[in-house]
């Protein structure tokens, strides 16, 4: 089977490096790709960088020419973009297995209001809101007043990660609100804001792949968004990642399948919306009870670096069964060892920082996995491209062993500015 991926960061290295062990696996391309997958595919670095209407058709052109069988859509953006739509919509594809959904099943991800709407609608617990635009601002500003705080404000739309605000004191509250509704804080994204209750918990991330009907729930991950060691300063695209999770045992697992899986997979079909791809449902831990804080409809990043290798069967068929509906004969094979994932970030970032560092140390690391995220690679040098540079994995019998293994690799690696959290993992050591 040749399979193409679309997408270039740490989850589409994991995607590919697990794919390419598949002895299924003829040709694998990943557009635009990075240096790490570089080792395992064949990159296409001209293609997956928009998904306007020429983008979508250079996309097409190439599943055409390779004879691709099956595409995995890695980020949100081009299914929000409408890359599914786009080759269903077109009898050439008649035959492609597309892991990813199409926009309307994409907006569970694109707009924090439909999914809102979505979760009261299917019974599916989260945080009390009410959805805000220019039309009722003097409403929203009262409302906030009428809460308890800190109070959560989300821009409806894709914000990059950025979108959430939590305030501690009304008038900030407010000043954002107003900021995101009359000044386009967020751009188009905050042309609609969803104020929500204050959800006090510990967070992890599950993960499930359904072909719309049936459903797998991939091992669940603990990621740390913060910059800063012990959850401070601002947010990032994730800072690490521990699989499985401590507190995710059995019976808490068992109420999230049962209370929001399970409801969510039904309200899609009865919403029409036919769904096959992953879905990444971003959960508070309150008191032992899960309540959704977000749905992505992707795997996450750098989740992925760590769910991926504790997956021991083969990938490959599992998402050919996903795209085609026949799921339901699937298990998955999960090791009972834990992984750790350490994200090696250029100074600077979030905010400003600088691309085209050249990183040695990488070939020397020989007990954890380089999954590459900002990467490229010239003149046989790998150079840093992105804020996300690399995410480095280690497996362990017990958390501090599969630390030990990430952390000693990334000392190993090194370039002119770089930063990691030292503190990934602590907190699930100490519970
Ligand atoms: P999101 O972009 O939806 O992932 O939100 C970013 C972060 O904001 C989440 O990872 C949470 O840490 C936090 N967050 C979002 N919604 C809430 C909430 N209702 N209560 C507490 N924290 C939240
Ligand atoms: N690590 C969070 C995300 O992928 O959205």
């Amino acid at each position: 089977m040749n399979v193409l991926i679309l997408g270039s960061g740490g989850r589409e290295h994991a995607l590919a490096w697990k794919i390419s062990q598949s002895p299924e696996c003829d040709q694998l391309f990943v557009a635009p790709g990075n240096a790490g997958t570089l080792q395992v595919a064949t990159n296409i670095p001209e293609l997956g960088k928009s998904f306007d209407s020429q983008g979508k058709h250079q996309i097409g052109e190439f599943i055409t020419k390779h004879d691709i069988q099956l595409l995995v859509v890695g980020p949100e953006a081009p299914l929000v973009a409408g890359i599914t739509d786009y080759l269903k919509e077109h009898e050439a594809f008649k035959e492609l297995a597309i892991v990813g959904p199409d926009m309307r099943g994409a907006t569970l991800e694109g707009s924090k209001d439909f999914a809102k709407e979505f979760m009261l609608k299917n019974k599916i617990p989260t945080a009390a809101s009410r959805t805000f635009t220019i039309d009722n601002i003097e409403e929203g500003l009262k409302f906030i007043q009428s809460k308890s705080l800190p109070i959560v404000l989300k821009a409806d739309g894709l914000a990059a990660g950025k979108g959430v605000i939590i305030s501690q004191t009304y008038e900030d509250a407010q000043a954002n609100l107003k900021d995101m509704l009359l000044n386009d804080k967020f751009g188009s994204a905050s042309n609609k804001v969803v104020i929500e209750d204050y959800l006090k918990g510990i967070e992890l991330s599950v993960f499930v792949l359904t072909d719309g009907k049936d459903y797998l729930i991939l091992p669940e991950a603990k990621d740390y968004k913060r910059i800063g060691e012990n959850d401070t300063g601002p947010n990032t695209g994730g800072m690490g990642a521990v699989s499985p999770v401590p507190f995710a045992d059995e019976n808490f697992l068992k109420k999230v399948e049962e209370r929001i899986v399970k409801p969510t997979i039904k309200g899609l079909q009865a919403a029409h919306i036919d769904y096959r791809g992953f879905l990444f449902i971003g959960l508070m831990n309150v008191n032992g009870d899960p309540f959704v804080i977000e749905y992505n409809v992707r795997m996450g990043d750098p989740e992925t670096q760590v769910v991926v290798p504790r997956i021991e069967n083969d990938i490959l068929p599992i998402l050919f069964a996903t795209a085609n509906q026949r799921l339901a004969s699937e298990r998955l094979k999960i090791s009972k060892e834990i992984a750790s994932t350490v994200v090696m970030v250029a100074e600077g970032y979030p905010d400003a920082y600088q691309k085209g560092k050249e990183i040695t140390g990488i070939t020397d690391v020989s007990e954890a996995l380089v999954f590459h995220a900002g990467t490229r690679d010239e003149n046989e040098k790998v150079l840093t491209n992105g804020g996300r540079v690399l995410a480095v994995t280690g497996t362990g019998k017990n958390i501090q062993e599969a630390l030990d293994k990430s952390y000693s690799s990334v000392q190993k690696i090194v370039w002119d500015g770089y930063y990691y959290r030292k503190d990934i993992g602590q907190d699930l050591l100490t519970l």
